[in-house]
């Protein structure tokens, strides 16, 4: 599959080499420009390119989008149209600054997202996992109920179920929290959050919790 990468930081590059050593193709992108990737993409292999943002929305028919949520606005949303959008954003207010209607707890971040690219099918996904778990706790030789999870929320259950795919690709499981808003459940403080669980230890504490 072509997945497009926008962010090459913790989350993103690591996403890309999990990615093509699954057999995808993946086209990533930073904030500064492809030239400074040239080192990362040298090292991903045949499989990587190092692109500019909008290409990489365009390259994808998955994009993975995994920037500082704060920035969010500065996504180009037309090179998004129909895409299949995985949202690894998290809001932290000391980093991204502070978002009224995140604080009132109006909408959530992926929510925001999902109207900022409009024509995009927005999966949060990735969000609960620190990069150096999602680098190394994937095993593709585990039956999926035990493996670790990675979790998913959405309102297009197809596009969940592309990106579910993607997600056993590399070695996780993929548990789903429902529709975007359902998204919430995954946010930073979370019973979830940061959490090495396995699909059955998710439902558990999802169900307990009341999601
Ligand atoms: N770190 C974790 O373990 C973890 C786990 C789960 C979720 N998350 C969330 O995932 C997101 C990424 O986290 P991270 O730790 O990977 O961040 P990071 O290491 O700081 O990397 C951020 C990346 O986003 C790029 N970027 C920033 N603004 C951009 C823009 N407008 N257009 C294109 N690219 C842009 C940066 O490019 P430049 O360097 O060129 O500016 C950089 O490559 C955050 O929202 C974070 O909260 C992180």
């Amino acid at each position: 599959m072509k997945i497009g990468i926008i962010g090459a930081g913790h989350i993103g590059a690591n996403a890309a080499r999990l990615f093509t050593e699954a057999g995808h193709e993946v086209a990533i992108a930073n904030s500064r420009g492809a030239e400074t990737l040239r080192d990362l993409v040298a090292e991903l292999g045949e499989r990587a390119q190092a692109v500019g943002v909008e290409d990489a929305a365009k390259f994808g028919e998955v994009v993975f989008v995994s920037i500082p949520f704060g920035k969010y606005r500065e996504l180009p949303a037309d090179a998004f149209d129909g895409k299949i959008v995985i949202d690894s954003n998290n809001y932290y207010p000391d980093r991204d600054g502070n978002f009224a209607e995140l604080d009132g707890n109006e909408t959530t971040s992926s929510q925001m997202l999902a109207e900022h690219l409009g024509g995009a099918r927005v999966v949060k996904g990735f969000n609960t996992i620190w990069f150096e778990h999602l680098k190394t706790q994937g095993d593709c030789d585990l039956p999926l109920e035990e493996r670790r999870v990675i979790f998913i929320a959405g309102d297009d259950a197809e596009a969940k179920e592309t990106v579910a795919k993607l997600i056993e690709d590399i070695g996780f499981a993929a548990v789903d929290t429902g529709d975007l808003p359902g998204g919430v459940a995954q946010q930073p403080g979370t019973a979830i959050y940061n959490r090495n669980l396995t699909a059955s230890e998710a439902q558990a504490i999802l169900g307990s919790e009341g999601y």
